[in-house]
């Protein structure tokens, strides 16, 4: 942990207005500004950011926080790292504890293991005629194989392990490191990566950070990827991305593997990525678009590839990156795509990437015969169902002119079908939404606090309790000093103890930042959340010490079963609408 003096230093120095309006233009209401949310997208302003209290909330999607877990959001940083930043920003140097130290030296001897067991598998390769051969048989030529770093990981249970035992490391630490596993027969450690192709994955500090290994036969798993490590987390990093960070002003590639990025470079098209053996995630698409304005999906074109597609749309668009699919045919990947066709009709190809609507456009052309009358209507109804899922009238526009155009139908008729389906959709989402609120409010589907709705009484004191003493720290000092009679056991809800227990061990050393360490981003946003609600409130002792009461007189009454409250409430829900 890093000290509360520092935290306090660094968050001095970071005024969250400064800070968030780096990112969001922020406009003033009241003593608080508010905003369009970086976390999701929104037309109307639900991003609010308190000055008093140093803190966001969005009630759109429910992101809230302090400036730090704000950086950690919007730059895709861990706590430590989102100290780092703001340190950085106002020019502060943080002295490490000993924990931190500890945690830094881990990592870097992950660091310094995976470095030599790059060059290992490097060197191995160049020995190896065999598994020359079968990189050369994937068309991996010198060039190629030495600017990625490619190497071999030899088909044998010792060889790393025994190279690194000479270098000093032990088997924890390669174990740590994800290069050796350790026989729970005999207790040594063995290698894990064996008998394959080594893509070392390398971050944007030319650290390697991990490694993806392709068995170079026909045995199962084909791809052995290193899990997460001190060193190394894989959704929050991308393959390639330390070449293709300086060509990718315009737009980015995102392939599904290896092979595929590989083999784009070495064609010229040094601005391709992939995921590292998992689905893209959110955190990845925010890193995109750190770097670049557009991505062109160019996944495998297979059904799996292409829902895989469709998933990542979503992702990116939120991210806020326009975003493009790739039509590919005749070939199940880009890697196959280029060396079939060449790289100059891979270029057309990407020319030719289309939005989203475009895409399943095509398909529904393909789908249906509209040389017949029947055909023409049952394409035009998906193409208005797809259309209606555009949020942009201008878009929305352009396709029912395209649309209409190729299905020799009129743009108004269209038109209206589109209308008539988004005013029909918004009238079942305002009666979901209105639904969702009434669950909601009372406790449904809280991940949070799951426990909230066993009893709402004890929690809505808890949520008072918590909020007065993270907007008024005399009140921890006051709990802690034995003023005010409560103790971690008086709290009914799992969550509201943790929170409790937080708060009150650092004594009168307490800073809401400190949180962002223990607790997920959702729970930081509920956290914050019972903070502003105490937002220009007169508190007291007696408000303080009422709430205390409430609490242990609801704490008492036996608490429902899950099953019993959800009854009840379903019945109540069910005779009012
Ligand atoms: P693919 O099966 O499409 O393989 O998996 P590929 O990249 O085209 O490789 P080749 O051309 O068959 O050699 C795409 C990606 O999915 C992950 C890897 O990241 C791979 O690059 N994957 C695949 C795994 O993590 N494990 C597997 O067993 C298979
Ligand atoms: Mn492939």
């Amino acid at each position: 942990m890093i000290s509360k003096q520092q935290i306090d230093e660094i968050k001095y120095r970071n005024d969250i207005e400064d800070v968030i309006s780096q990112y969001v233009t922020l406009k003033r209401a009241g003593s608080n500004t508010n905003g369009l949310c970086p976390f999701h997208s929104e037309k109307t302003p639900s991003f609010t950011v308190y000055k008093s209290s140093q803190s966001f909330y969005c009630f759109g999607c429910g992101a809230g926080g302090d400036v730090i877990t704000f950086i950690m959001k919007a730059e895709n940083l861990d706590y430590r790292d989102a100290l780092e930043f703001l340190a950085k920003r106002a020019g502060i140097t943080l002295l490490e504890n000993e924990r931190d130290k500890e945690e830094g030296v881990r990592r870097t001897r992950v660091l310094e293991m995976n470095r030599e067991a790059a060059k290992f598998f490097h060197e191995n390769l160049k020995n190896n005629p065999d598994a020359l051969k079968y990189a050369a048989s994937r068309g991996l030529d010198g060039a190629t194989v030495k600017h990625f770093g490619i190497g071999y990981a030899p088909e044998s249970f010792g060889a790393l392990t025994d190279h690194m035992h000479k270098l000093g490391y032990t088997d924890e630490e390669l174990k740590t490191a994800f290069l050796a596993g350790i026989s729970q027969k005999t207790g040594r450690a063995y290698d894990y990566f064996r008998k394959r192709l080594m893509f070392p994955i390398i971050n944007t500090s030319g650290e390697v950070i991990a490694f993806g290994g392709r068995i170079t036969d026909n045995t199962k798993p084909k791809y052995i990827n290193t899990s997460d490590t001190p060193a190394f987390k894989k959704s929050k990093n991308l393959f390639a991305l330390n070449f293709a960070r300086s060509y990718c002003a315009q737009e980015m590639i995102l392939c599904e593997g290896y092979m595929d990025v590989v083999a784009l470079h070495a064609a010229g098209f040094q601005n391709a990525v992939a995921t590292l053996g998992t689905a893209l995630t959110s955190e990845q698409a925010r890193l995109l678009k750190k770097y670049t304005k557009r991505v062109i999906i160019s996944y495998d074109s297979d059904e799996a590839g292409q829902a895989a597609a469709d998933r990542a749309f979503t992702l990116l668009g939120e991210a806020g990156l326009e975003t493009r699919i790739l039509r590919m045919e005749g070939a199940k990947d880009p890697d196959e795509y280029i060396k079939k066709f060449g790289k100059e009709a891979f270029r057309k190809l990407i020319e030719g990437g289309v939005t989203r609507f475009d895409y399943k456009f095509d398909v529904i052309i393909k789908e249906n015969d509209i040389a017949t009358t029947e055909g023409r209507i049952k394409a035009a109804s998906l193409a208005a169902l797809e259309i209606s899922k555009t949020p942009s009238n201008v878009e929305r526009e352009i396709y029912i002119n395209k649309a209409a155009d190729k299905l020799k139908i009129s743009a108004d008729s269209l038109k209206r079908d589109v209308n008539k389906i988004i005013s029909s959709r918004s009238r079942k989402n305002q009666k979901e939404q209105t639904q969702k609120i009434i669950l909601d409010t009372q406790g449904y589907a809280d991940r949070v606090n799951p426990d909230r709705i066993k009893n709402l009484k004890a929690n809505s004191a808890e949520e008072m309790i918590l909020g007065i003493m993270l907007r008024f720290h005399e009140y921890i000092t006051g709990v802690n000093s034995g003023k005010f009679n409560l103790s971690a056991d008086d709290f009914v809800s799992e969550f509201s103890k943790r929170v409790f227990v937080a708060i009150t061990e650092g004594a009168e050393d307490f800073d809401i930042g400190m949180l962002n360490e223990k607790f997920t981003e959702a729970e930081m946003a509920r956290i914050v959340k019972m903070q502003i609600a105490r937002e220009g409130l007169t508190v007291s002792d007696k408000i303080f010490a009422d709430s205390i009461d409430t609490l242990k007189d609801a704490g008492k009454k036996e608490t429902l079963s899950i099953a019993d409250i959800i009854n009840k409430k379903r019945n109540q829900f069910n005779n009012k609408s």
